[in-house]
Parts: structure tokens; sequence; C-alpha cells
């Protein structure tokens, strides 16, 4: 398996360009079931969660091309099998999003119930409730998903007991097929599913109230949309970067991003004491770090709150502050993972439940680590660049799924970082 080796601690400087946003790419990837033509999208980052997905849907018998040199994905729908097999829903959760679309164009859908995972149990019960409401049969057995309705969905008005990201994704390309108008309510707000709502519009769709937490829609026909949809930048890894500024005290600009996504991470470093210059008419952002940090206290929310998947990433720059800060985790019942692999480096951290109290400022020092999800990864290559000496970091296939060869853009701007196959 792969694992990176950091010497730190290290100054960056330089310019990183963000690429293309995993979350947002996902969603539009499997809305192409919803299609009988081609559909094609640009600024398709290079990450393992593109490749599982195209995988799935290829074995649903679709044809896809991905030039990854320029980005592109082409994806001919022809589905032969209605069915998203374990086989690849266990690489990736987001698999849950093929139930939705298969069940809007052909009645039916056969998809593996995602596993759990490191941050939580993920269960999916409000999407199947939801597609309950508009009139489909689930029956869940032997791990799977078994959905079918007699003629088209019914739109209906849903609540949704919490904010779900994915599943407001799937009701969404549910409803723009259903027959009547289907309200959404307690809707997620994220930039994704403005995204992916925005490309169902292209494609005939009737939607009003994206970005808010009522989504109007009135079922009609869809087509592809001829044009290619650009994917937009990856507001986490925006984040990321942010973070990467912080802890390392390095001046870094970031091109292609969209400042204005990240209002409450730029607040919270803000009160850090960084300093922003943010444009985004030219998608720039200028990050100004501090010699000294400020302690914070932060609770993670459903956007436009602070996102969860930055909690990792603010964590280590916490450890750089001159005092205690703490952290409350309100999404996920499990996402501290990446703290004993932190204090592992020297970071002071106590956990009680869903709050973290971080002591700042701590040294750290290089020594092994293990990544255990996604963005814990990403934290801990921040943390290797802040320590004295050399972080192995292994596991790092959790770092590859969100994150486009993270090491290839730290290299330019000075880091020390190898990748290689222990
Ligand atoms: C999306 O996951 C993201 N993934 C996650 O990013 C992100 O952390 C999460 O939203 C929250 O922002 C993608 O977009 C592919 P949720 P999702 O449904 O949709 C509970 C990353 O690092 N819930 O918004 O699966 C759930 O357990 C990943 O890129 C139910 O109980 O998350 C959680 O506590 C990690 N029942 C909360 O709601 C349901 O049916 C929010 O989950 C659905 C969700």
């Amino acid at each position: 398996m792969d694992a990176l080796l950091i010497e730190g601690p290290t100054k960056l400087h330089g310019t990183v360009r963000i690429s293309g946003s995993k979350n947002t790419a996902l969603p539009l990837l499997f809305s192409s079931l919803l299609f009988d033509t081609e559909v094609t999208f640009s600024n398709v980052p290079r990450l393992w969660d593109i490749e599982t997905t195209l995988s799935l849907l290829n074995d649903m018998g679709a044809s896809s091309q991905w030039n990854k040199e320029e980005g592109i994905v082409r994806i001919v729908p022809k589905i032969e099998r209605r069915v998203a097999s374990y086989e690849w829903v266990k690489k990736m959760r987001a698999g849950i999003l093929a139930l939705g679309p298969l069940v809007a164009k052909y009645g039916e859908a056969k998809v593996s119930l995602p596993g759990g995972c490191a941050i939580g149990a993920r269960p999916v019960n409000f999407h199947l409730e939801a597609l309950q409401k508009m009139g489909v049969t689930i029956q869940v057995e032997e791990g799977y998903i078994h959905a079918k309705v007699k003629n088209r969905v019914r739109g209906v008005e849903l609540d949704f007991p919490q904010v779900t990201v994915t599943g407001t994704e799937n009701l969404l390309m549910v409803a723009a097929m259903a027959d009547g108008t289907t309200i959404l309510r307690n809707a997620a707000k994220e930039p994704e599913v403005i995204s992916l709502g925005e490309f169902l519009i292209k494609a005939g769709a009737n939607i009003a109230g994206l970005g808010t937490s009522e989504i109007t829609i009135i079922g009609s026909t869809l087509k592809a949309p001829k044009e290619p949809m650009e994917i937009p930048a990856d507001r986490i890894e925006t984040g990321t970067w942010m973070a990467i500024a912080v802890a390392t005290r390095s001046r870094l600009r970031l091109e292609k991003c969209r400042p204005r996504e990240l209002t409450s991470v730029i607040e919270v470093f803000e009160k850090m004491g960084v300093h922003f210059e943010c444009d985004d008419a030219r998608e720039t952002m200028e990050i100004i770090p501090a010699e000294k940090y400020s302690p914070v206290d932060v609770i993670t929310e459903p956007y436009p709150g602070f996102p969860t998947d930055m909690q990792a990433q603010l964590m280590i720059c916490l450890s750089q502050a001159e005092g205690i800060s703490h952290v409350c985790e309100t999404i996920f019942e499990n996402r501290f993972m990446h703290v004993d692999e932190l204090t592992r480096l020297g970071a002071k951290i106590e956990l009680d439940g869903n709050m973290a109290v971080i002591y700042g400022p701590q040294k750290l020092s290089g020594a092994p680590v293990m990544a255990t999800d996604l963005r814990a990864s990403a934290c801990l290559v921040i943390a290797g660049l802040c320590a004295q000496g050399a972080t192995k970091i292994s596991r790092i296939y959790h770092l590859d799924r969100g994150y486009q060869r993270l090491e290839e853009k730290l290299r330019p701007l000075g880091a020390k970082i190898e990748r290689f196959k222990e």
C-alpha cells in the first residue's frame, strides 16, 4: 500500500490551482442515469471516487470515457442492469446516488446498502422514507435495497428530519421526473446541491428554491444537455489549502477557487488572526498567516455553517493557537479518529463525547501515523508539514479518494514529501 513520508517543519511559497469538486462531480455523474443520450462533464478531478463511480455506471451497462489529462468525462447511459452492486458501493457510499435516478427513469432499482464507514453508521433511512412517501415500494434484503414503483413516482411534500446532502440530491433527481409537484423541506443548501439542480434545470427540470431549505420541483421530461457541464472548484480542497497555509504559517495564493463558498471557514480563521484577500470574480484567494493565533470555539453545522469536512483540518491549526479551543462535531458520531494520531505527533487534545478541547500552542514532532478516513488523512499531512522531523502516513488510499495527488501539489511549494510503497 502507498504511504507518504514528510520532513517538517516547512514553510511553503507559491500558488495552488484548486481541482474540480468531488462532492459535486459524484451526484452529477449519477444524474446521467436520468437520460438516454450522452452527457459530458469537464474539470472532473482525478480521484479514486470518480474511478469507482464510472466503474459502477459501466457495470450497469453505461459506456463512459474519461480523458484524465483534459478532465473530460463522457457517459452514454445505455442501462442494461439496474443494479448498483456491493462491489462498488462498499468502496464509496455515494453509490447510494444511483437509487434516485434509477427509480425515476426505470421505475426500479437494486442498490447495495452502503455500509457504515469510519466516521459513523451513516444510515440512508431518510432517502428510503422519502421514496416510500412518493409511492415507491422499498424492501431491504440481503444487504440490498429493492425499490419498485408501478407507474411514475408521485410528487409529494417531504420534510427531512435532519439535513442530508445526498438525501436531498437523490430526491431532487427523483422529483425532477415525478408526476406532479414535490416540495423538499429542511433541504440541504450545499453548493453541490445547487450545481446538481442547475444541471437538471438545463435538462428541462422545473426547480425553484435551490440553496434554500425549501425546494419546489414540478416533474417534467428531461433531455440530456448538449453543453458539457463544468465541475466547479472543490470547496473542501480549498478549505484544506487554507488550513495548510495557516498551520505552516505560509502565505499562499489559491486560484480557480470560490471564496464565497467558504465564508464560515474564513470567519473562523480570521478570528484566529489570519488575513485573507479574496476575489470571487477572479476566483482567487490570498492567505496571509499571523505570527500568533488566537484560540476559537467552533461547532460543525450543515452549509452555510462550518463544514464537518473541515473539522479535522481546523483541529491541527488550533493546536498551534495560543490557548484553549473547543470543537463540537454535530454531524457525525465518530469523526474524531484523527485525534489519537495527532496525539502521537505531540498535540494535546481531550475528548468529551462530541466535544474536543485543544490545548495550544503545541510543538509537534514527527512519528509514524495511520490515516483513518479521507479528511483525517488530509489533517495528518498538514500535521506532518508542521512537525519537527519525519512523519510517515500509511493507508493514504483514504487521501487519494478525495485529493488529486496532494503531494504533487505540495512539492512545488517547497514541501519535502514523497510517496512510496510500504
Ligand atoms: C455528504 O455525505 C458528503 N458526501 C460528506 O462528505 C459530508 O461529510 C456530508 O454530506 C455532510 O456534509 C458526499 O457529498 C458524497 P448526510 P452524506 O446525509 O450525504 C445522518 C467527504 O469527506 N443521516 O448529509 O452521506 C447521517 O448519519 C464526505 O467528502 C441519517 O441519519 O451525509 C449524518 O449524521 C464525508 N439518515 C447526517 O445525517 C439518512 O438517511 C448528515 O449526513 C441520511 C443521513
